[in-house]
């Protein structure tokens, strides 16, 4: 595929042998965020979500990996779906130098492990790694020429079909690939189509060692979702769950919103106890879920091709708060879902601690209403403006701020926590 062009050129920055001075520069490019910029403007999305394509940024990385306990001499940090090896390089940067560049890419080879279906993302990993080690030497000369031989537990597998080797992981890092699948054969916890990811989380808890950890980045969905309380359930039995942190959206290419999770796998019989999933309020009374249906706008700015039907177009930027908006001024062809008023827009951006996490707009008119993916969308299910209304007005409370604050920390806001947000007729 035409991202080998792009892992060529990261051999070559590998083996280079002298130090020029925009050595760094294309150092530093190459080891945060490139990869996958570059992934993004060769492959097409369609293509990449086949896949689960989709990189970890290296804030991101570092956050996760900061969650881990931490390593020392005996770690062994396994990714079972590496991609281009962002988690591993935030484990590498925890770790110490040897004395010479070789002695380094020997210790860190024997303790970085993982696999990927896709033999340049496997290159391209190991690549990565070379040239993280030579930046963090500083030296003069560098000049890996070959990678053969170098990081000989990373390699081109199914994760899934991993058995012996997972025997040694002291640590396992995921950012597994996100989209739906068959459930395994005989499965307990899920029937139908599941997300990749839940299968990833429980086949590596099956096969590693009394307590090896494991960190993930996962789809928010299996952590708040009531369809995979069965999935929740099997990692209790296999885990003790330590963290349960949300997080927001994974990135702008990756409109999903993910949450970091640390499980420590338990001995046999051990009944050491779990965090809770969500840390939501006990609720008793009704919530925004039980009257409005919740979605996130379906405009994509920069990806959705400006065709079709031209329609009214809402964003972040444009809807007034707390106010009814009838006019509008700015108008985009769109073959997505549109929205048809009354109903009310949130924005997604929110912090914890601010006046308003969840600051609403009504939207009315009779014309179909084309929304951006930075809105929350909540369409009353009896169609009338005075649902909406009464939204906004409860929305404003300080009771769902602190309620929000609660569930959420992240910026963004979920579709599952507005769709819980109490809500009184
Ligand atoms: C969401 S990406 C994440 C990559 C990397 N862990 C990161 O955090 O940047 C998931 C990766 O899983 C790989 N993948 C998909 N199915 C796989 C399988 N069965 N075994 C191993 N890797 C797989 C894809 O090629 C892709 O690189």
């Amino acid at each position: 595929m035409a991202y080998r062009t792009y892992v060529a050129g990261l051999r070559d920055l590998a083996g280079e042998l002298r130090r020029s001075d925009d050595w760094d520069e294309r150092a530093f490019a190459a080891l945060n965020g490139q990869a996958s910029l570059e992934l993004r403007r060769v492959i097409p999305l369609k293509r990449r979500r086949r896949f689960g394509a989709f990189f970890t940024s290296s804030d991101l990385a570092a956050r996760l990996i900061s969650r881990c306990s931490k390593f020392d001499e005996h770690s062994i940090i396994h990714d079972p779906s590496l991609g281009m090896g962002d988690l591993l390089l935030a484990a590498a940067r925890q770790f110490p130098l040897g004395r010479t560049l070789n002695k380094t890419l020997k210790r860190w080879g024997r303790q970085l492990t993982g696999t990927d279906i896709h033999p340049e993302f496997v290159e391209g990993a190991k690549t990565r790694l070379v040239i993280l080690a030579q930046q963090r030497h500083g030296l003069k000369s560098l000049g890996v020429t070959s990678i053969a031989g170098l990081f000989p537990g990373i390699r081109v597998a199914d994760g899934l079909a991993q058995h012996r080797a997972l025997a040694r992981v002291t640590h396992f890092t995921l950012n597994p690939p996100f989209g739906l699948t068959d459930a395994p054969a005989g499965c307990k916890w899920a029937g139908g189509r599941i997300t990749a990811a839940a299968n990833f989380v429980v086949t590596s808890l099956e096969r590693a060692k009394p307590g090896a950890e494991l960190v993930a980045i996962l789809p928010d969905v299996l952590r708040s979702g009531s369809f995979t309380e069965q999935w929740r359930k099997r990692v209790e039995a296999l885990a003790a769950v330590r963290l349960v942190e949300p997080y927001g959206i994974f990135d702008e290419s990756a409109d999903v919103d993910v949450f970091l999770l640390r499980v420590a796998r338990r001995a046999k019989n051990s009944a050491a106890k779990s965090v809770q999933w969500t840390s939501a309020p006990v609720q008793t009374g009704t919530t925004v879920g039980d009257y409005f249906d919740v979605h996130v706008g379906r405009v994509v700015p920069h990806r959705d091709p400006e065709t079709g039907k031209n329609h009214p177009y809402i964003h972040a930027r444009c809807v007034p708060t707390w106010k009814i908006m009838r006019n509008f001024t700015q108008f985009r062809r769109h073959e997505g879902l549109v929205y048809r008023p009354p109903f009310v827009v949130i924005r997604r951006t929110s912090r914890p601690g601010h006046p308003y996490r969840a600051a609403a707009t009504v939207i009315a008119g009779k014309k179909s209403v084309a929304v951006e993916n930075h809105l929350i969308v909540c369409e009353p299910k009896d169609k009338t403006q005075t649902m909406c209304k009464k939204l906004m007005r409860q929305l404003k409370t300080k009771a769902v701020n602190e309620f929000l604050d609660e569930r959420i920390r992240c910026r963004h806001l979920t579709v599952s926590a507005v769709a819980a947000i109490p809500f009184q007729f």
